[in-house]
């Protein structure tokens, strides 16, 4: 990867890059309706090994790599990343996150956003993080809000997932002048 390795700490968890030895707990983890559910359908269901190593060789292509893992020591409980955006929008990345079901509730989602959010100010040529979240996940709307995020709008159905319609919620952080 052509990024300096990451590991920043979060409590008893880390964001950390991803290595090889994820793809276990990535297929078991992220292969889970309630996940999909508040992702695009870019992110696979059912999540199968095939899909783990592929995303390991996108990333291995990613130049700067803004995608990590979130994880115990043990092993990897998520994925966060900055996915940097075309033309106009250069100077903004959008924030997207995901976290195994086991560990929902325990801050865990909060502090990696404030972790993310920290480092892609301080590393990345940017100077706003947003974040898309669809009209049915309140979880992740606080999760932004206790992050310092600011609900920026609502565009209309614009969500199609799962056979239903949904708004989708726009979430920003403008880089502190000065910071
Ligand atoms: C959304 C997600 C990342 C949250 O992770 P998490 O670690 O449980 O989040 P946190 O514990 O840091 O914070 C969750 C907050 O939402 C609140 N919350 C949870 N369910 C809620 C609900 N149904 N209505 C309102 N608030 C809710 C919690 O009480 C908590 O707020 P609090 O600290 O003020 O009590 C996790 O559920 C997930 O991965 N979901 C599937 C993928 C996804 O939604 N990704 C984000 C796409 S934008």
């Amino acid at each position: 990867m052509k990024t300096t390795e990451i590991v920043l700490p979060i409590g008893n968890y880390v964001v950390r890059s991803f290595c090889h030895e994820d793809i276990d707990a990535l297929v078991r983890y992220a292969n889970n309706r309630n996940v999909w559910l508040n992702l695009r359908d870019l992110f696979p269901y059912p999540y199968e090994r095939h899909h783990a190593e592929a995303w390991l060789r996108e990333l291995n292509q990613m130049n700067p790599v803004t995608a990590f893992a979130i994880a115990t020591e043990e092993e990897l409980i998520g994925g966060i990343g900055l996915h940097p955006q075309p033309d106009i929008m250069r100077r903004s990345v959008e924030l997207g996150y995901w976290l195994a079901e086991p560990y929902w509730g325990k801050g865990i989602a909060t502090a990696a956003v404030r972790a993310m959010t920290e480092w892609g100010f301080s590393n990345l040529p940017v100077n706003r993080i947003f974040a898309y979240v669809f009209g049915w996940n309140p979880a992740s709307a606080r999760v932004l809000e206790k992050s310092g995020f600011t609900l920026e709008g609502r565009m209309h159905q614009a969500v199609f997932k799962d056979g239903k319609l949904t708004d989708l919620l726009v979430y920003g952080l403008v880089k502190a002048v000065g910071s």
